[in-house]
């Protein structure tokens, strides 16, 4: 099952979504917004297909290719992990290329996952971990209804300096009365 807004279909990752994939990460742009969860060092098609292959059949989380709806290219990679079904709790990722920025599809595909998770799931907090100079992110997430639980200080390293990221969430009432 997909998962459908507006503009975009929600599908799973695919092997044949490897080099799309390997091109985003690849991008200096999209890796200096990463923060704690930048690659190091530089990855291809074939490390690709091997790490989708490898969380496909992980439990407990949910790899999506964010798609246009109009002609299926794939935009962005959007996950679901750490999925909590004692506290239901889940912990949310995504990322977009470069050329698909500053258009609302970053808000649209996490307000899709989240009515998702929240209205078919029955999930009750969704959260992220944010760089805190990543401004345009935080923005999107503020959108779709995160506010933020706290800092944690210097938690990662990036370009020869410590760097701090941003604990963000999202309640299903919270998300339900987004807007009101
Ligand atoms: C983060 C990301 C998913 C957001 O998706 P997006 O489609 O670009 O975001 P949207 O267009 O939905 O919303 C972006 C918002 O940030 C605002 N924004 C952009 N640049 C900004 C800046 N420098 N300062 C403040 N706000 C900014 C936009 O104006 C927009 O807000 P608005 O609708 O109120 O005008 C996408 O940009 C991305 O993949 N970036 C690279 C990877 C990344 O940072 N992933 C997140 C890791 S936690």
């Amino acid at each position: 099952m997909n998962i459908e807004t507006k503009r975009l279909v929600l599908r799973a990752l695919e092997p044949e979504d490897a080099e799309f994939l390997a091109g985003v990460v690849n991008d200096p742009e999209v890796r200096d917004l990463l923060g704690a969860y930048e690659l190091v060092f530089p990855v291809g098609p074939k490390a690709e297909a091997k790490w989708i292959a490898s969380v496909s059949a992980r439990e407990g989380e949910a790899h999506m290719t964010v798609t246009l709806r109009r002609g299926g290219r794939p935009i962005g990679i959007l996950s679901v992990k750490d999925m909590d079904d004692r506290n239901a709790s889940a912990h949310l990722s995504i990322v977009l290329e470069r050329p698909s920025w500053d258009q609302g599809f970053g808000t649209e595909a996490v307000a899709g996952v989240l009515d998702f998770l929240f209205n078919r799931m029955n999930v009750h907090r969704v959260w992220l971990r944010v760089n805190e100079r990543n401004v345009r992110a935080i923005r999107c997430y503020e959108k779709c209804g995160f506010s933020r639980d706290g800092i944690l200080r210097e938690d990662h390293f990036e370009r020869g300096c410590w760097a701090s990221s941003i604990i963000m969430s999202v309640l299903a009432d919270e998300f339900r009365g987004r807007g009101r």
